[in-house]
């Protein structure tokens, strides 16, 4: 081993976990969804997770984000076990801590897209209000938006809605991102772009990255790739 080597690995901190989920399982109805599901993902990671339709990675994302409780199993974030958790401080962990791009997460219809993406932060009273506009602005410019600051989301296309959740859910520069097929509604080079700048929040602020996807082009950027089957993840470590 070179000398360089050996201080990068000596001087390194270790790797921090921000998620892990231990043994988690979910039913609905007669139906086990999730039947033991282990995952750890680590800071300034990306992990991708791939499996069939219906196979519960929705649900998956959705207990990690702490907005459906698993029947049996823990979820813990930052090293803070979900479970016990009382409501307000699961609230201000989701705001502080989490970005959420999903499905059904959808904007508010009487804002405007920049202040739908200021909107987590307007209890982030520790930063001034005009530094929150000037970063939701750019947040909007770099996911392409730069014309649409002050459009209503019912006057926005598809994609352009699903981009405008991608600049909120940054606009905290969260600790963990989780995302449900972001660039799912996105023709390709829009889909490329946010996901770069999904992946650069991993390399400049060690943000740990969640994200289902189908497409292996995607998955191929992820360092770690799993796959959800019959209610178990199958392959793979963060
Ligand atoms: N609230 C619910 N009530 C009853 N069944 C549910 C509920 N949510 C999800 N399911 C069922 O759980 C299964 C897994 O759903 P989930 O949304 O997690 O799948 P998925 O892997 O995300 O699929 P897709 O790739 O199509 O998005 C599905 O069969 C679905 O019908
Ligand atoms: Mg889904």
């Amino acid at each position: 081993m070179s000398d360089t080597a050996m201080l990068v690995k000596t001087t390194s901190a270790p790797t921090q976990e921000i998620i892990r989920v231990e043994r988690v399982k979910k039913h609905y109805g007669d139906v086990e969804i999730l039947k033991g599901v282990d995952l750890t993902v680590s800071a300034g990671k990306f992990t991708a997770i791939m499996g069939k339709s219906g196979s519960g990675k929705s649900t998956l994302l959705g207990i990690i984000a702490g907005l459906e409780k698993p029947d049996e199993g823990n979820v813990f974030i930052m090293g803070q076990k979900l479970d016990g958790m009382s409501d307000r401080d699961m609230a201000t962990l989701r705001r502080r801590s989490i970005g959420i791009v999903f499905q059904g997460f959808s904007l508010i219809p009487s804002l405007t897209a920049l202040d739908n993406v200021l909107l987590p932060t307007f209890f982030a009273t520790e930063t001034s209000a005009e530094r929150r506009h000037q970063r939701g602005i750019a947040l909007l410019k770099q996911v392409g938006l730069g014309e649409r600051l002050y459009y209503h989301p019912a006057t926005l296309s598809g994609g352009e809605q699903q981009r405008v959740a991608i600049a909120r859910a940054l606009m905290n520069s969260p600790s963990i991102l989780l995302a449900d097929e972001p660039t799912g509604n996105l023709d390709q080079e829009t889909g490329a772009s946010v996901l770069e700048l999904l992946l650069d929040l991993g390399r400049t602020h060690g943000t740990g990255l969640l994200m289902v996807t189908h497409d292996p082009d995607v998955a191929a950027k992820a360092g770690n790739v799993v796959e959800m089957k019959d209610g178990r993840i199958i392959d793979g470590h963060a």
